[in-house]
């Protein structure tokens, strides 16, 4: 069974071939952000969900890339001084700092057409690309990611229900979070138990994954998380800790994973690393 490590070095081989090097400087601020050391988790849970579905990592290994480069591009444009105004991602200065506004514009866009070209490579039967392109495209696009978004954005300033963030959460981050597992389906050709499990984990650990982000938003350094720590609060953005506090909000993303956990049984043994991995996640530092 591949580890963690074995599957993030296949994916940053594969990202760094995907964009020419001296491209001119769309591509240069593309590289610039696609290769500078996020934790990769989406592409990790696409090749694993993949595995456990009984299909082969290589074939589903496009869709994982293809995953990452839109949740590259929602970093890039997140960043920006209209969106969350942060000088700081993975530990450098965010790709408008480095190339000005207009060309980290352009590197988003062009990661994300990158993203849909990169799935319609995978070595699979033209059905499961097209299947992983539609679920693609309504995740990342504003029934998804971008409606997150838009939602976090309207959210600011405001004291909204834990109903509203949820909506908020689930969509700017479970929707990737969850495109990711079931492309690793689709690539493997599960079955409907199997897409079903993988639903009800990634929903869970999707919104685990966003109550722990605003919890390290509050409690971790700018050094630890590579993005500025603090700028929830200086947003006025609306999070689970600003709702609920931090201990509540612990207790949730806690009880979220436990969730998760249990929809693996349907895997038996082979859940053991989504089973890790989704604790680890919550005790992540970064
Ligand atoms: C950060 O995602 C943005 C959220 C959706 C919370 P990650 O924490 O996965 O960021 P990287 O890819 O490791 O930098
Ligand atoms: C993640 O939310 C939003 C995206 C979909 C990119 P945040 O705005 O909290 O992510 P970070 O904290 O900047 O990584
Ligand atoms: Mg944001
Ligand atoms: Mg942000
Ligand atoms: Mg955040």
């Amino acid at each position: 069974m591949p580890g963690i490590e074995d599957y993030t070095a296949l994916v940053n081989a594969e990202l760094e071939k995907a964009v020419p090097e001296n491209g001119g400087i769309v591509c240069d601020a593309m590289r610039y952000s696609l290769q500078n050391g996020g934790k990769r988790i989406r592409p990790v849970l696409a090749l694993e969900f993949c595995r456990v579905c009984g299909g082969d990592i290589h074939s589903a290994l496009p869709f994982a890339c293809a995953v990452e480069m839109i949740h590259t591009y929602s970093l890039i444009h997140d960043d920006l001084p209209c969106m969350d105004d942060d000088g700081l991602r993975r530990g450098k200065p965010s790709c408008h700092v480095r190339y000005g506004e207009a060309f980290a514009l352009l590197a988003g866009d062009a990661l994300l057409t990158l993203a849909f070209k990169t799935l319609m490579t995978a070595p699979l039967p033209p059905e499961r690309r097209a299947e992983a392109c539609l679920l693609l495209s309504d995740a990342a696009g504003y029934s998804g990611m971008v409606g997150g978004q838009e939602l976090d954005l309207l959210n600011e300033g405001k004291k909204v229900t834990a109903e509203a963030l949820r909506e908020t959460d689930a969509l700017k981050t479970g929707e990737l979070i969850r495109a990711a597992c079931l492309l690793g389906c689709i690539a493997a050709g599960a079955d409907q138990k199997q897409r079903e499990a993988a639903a009800i984990y990634a929903e869970n650990i999707g919104l685990a994954f966003q109550i722990t982000d605003d919890i390290l938003d509050v409690t971790g350094s700018t050094e630890t998380l590579g993005k500025p720590a603090g700028s929830d609060e200086e947003n006025g953005k609306s999070t689970y800790v600003s709702l609920l506090g931090l201990e509540k909000s612990k207790e949730l993303a806690a009880e979220l994973t436990q969730r998760a956990v249990a929809s693996l049984y349907v895997f038996g043994a082979e859940g053991g690393f989504l089973s890790e991995l989704a604790y680890a996640l919550i005790q992540r530092k970064n």
